[in-house]
């Protein structure tokens, strides 16, 4: 616990105060997702800017201690850290293209940022989300699990919730679909689980037969798989949306609400997955990614997680991980 932290679990450090690390910690602040942020980088300038900019708006948002600098000591006693450090795609590259350069620095910062503060939980978020959570959980070795996890598909799942509520004019509250397996061009919508109020969407008719017939079904889901591609090539970064769905994840960490989410954890054996990081729901709660939940799947769902899972396997190995 930080000293004067309220009862409950409430500093969050960022490392990276890049386009998605200061998304997250805006995020954070409006949301009032911690008492307090520390945000580290190794441009002294810029996390001191981004510190400043922050602090100027708490007037205007629930209370929160903000601070940052280029020196790590900054997240001395996290209760949480969010890591978005990192080379950033570039528009037309892939996810996986970063691995090397992003497993390396994360499994250097790794034991530093849990020499600093041993009980933290970490969420990663750079990318290739789920290659570097299994480089940093083999980095922080046996205890990792479950404090160690990645930001997985919560944010794909997000974006399919979106789109199947626009499809159908109901608010995204009331839609239920996830997005498993890699955060990636691998991914997998579970439409025979997604709901829409209630209703199965494979059901959901508005008066001339099923709206998800297969050609819906795929035309959404790639389009969910396109989303970073498109905002990369036009704005350079993606960074709001994953700036709010990883407060969500603070969130559940922070406040022990026991979500589940479909974040990114070393799996050992749900739906025939292990051995790699990818995503599956999972009860998030103050010990972190804490139990995934065994997922009913369709026949090509299956074969499509499975599919992801030998994919980051494969980079896993060719990383020799
Ligand atoms: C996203 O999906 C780039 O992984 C990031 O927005």
């Amino acid at each position: 616990m930080t000293s004067g932290a309220t009862s409950r679990k409430s500093k969050v450090s960022i490392i990276g105060a890049g386009s998605v690390g200061t998304a997250v910690a805006y995020a954070c602040l409006i949301r009032g997702s911690a008492g307090a942020l520390a945000l580290y980088d190794t441009n002294a300038g810029k996390v001191r800017a981004e510190v400043l900019d922050l602090n100027h708006g708490t007037q205007f948002a629930p209370a929160c201690r903000i601070d940052g600098s280029d020196d790590l000591a900054v997240t001395a006693d996290s209760d949480l850290i969010v890591v978005t450090a990192g080379v950033k795609q570039r528009p037309g590259q892939s996810r996986l293209d970063l691995a090397a350069a992003n497993v390396e620095l994360a499994q250097a910062l790794t034991p530093a940022l849990l020499d600093l503060s041993p009980g933290a939980v970490v969420v990663f978020v750079s990318n290739p989300v789920d290659i570097v959570t299994y480089a940093a959980a083999r980095a922080a070795g046996e205890d990792a699990a479950p404090r160690i996890f990645g930001s997985g598909t919560v944010l794909d799942s997000g974006r399919l919730r979106f789109l199947v509520a626009e499809r159908v004019g109901v608010a995204v509250e009331n839609v239920h679909a996830l997005v498993v397996g890699e955060h990636g061009d691998s991914e997998i919508a579970l439409w025979s689980s997604t709901t829409i109020g209630g209703v199965p969407a494979l059901a959901y008719d508005l008066g001339d037969g099923p709206v998800f017939d297969d050609a819906v079904r795929a035309e959404l889901a790639s389009e969910v798989m396109r989303s970073a591609y498109e905002i990369i090539s036009g704005k350079g970064a993606t960074n709001l949306a994953i700036g709010l769905s990883t407060a969500r994840i603070v969130e559940a960490v922070l406040r022990d609400q026991h979500r589940v989410l479909p974040v990114s954890s070393l799996q050992t054996g749900a739906n025939g997955i292990e051995g790699v990081c990818l995503s599956l729901p999972t009860i998030v709660d103050g010990r972190g990614a804490t139990r995934v939940l065994e997922v009913p799947l369709s026949a090509d769902e299956e074969q499509g997680l499975h599919a992801s899972a030998r994919a980051l396997l494969d980079v896993q190995r060719a990383l020799g991980l």
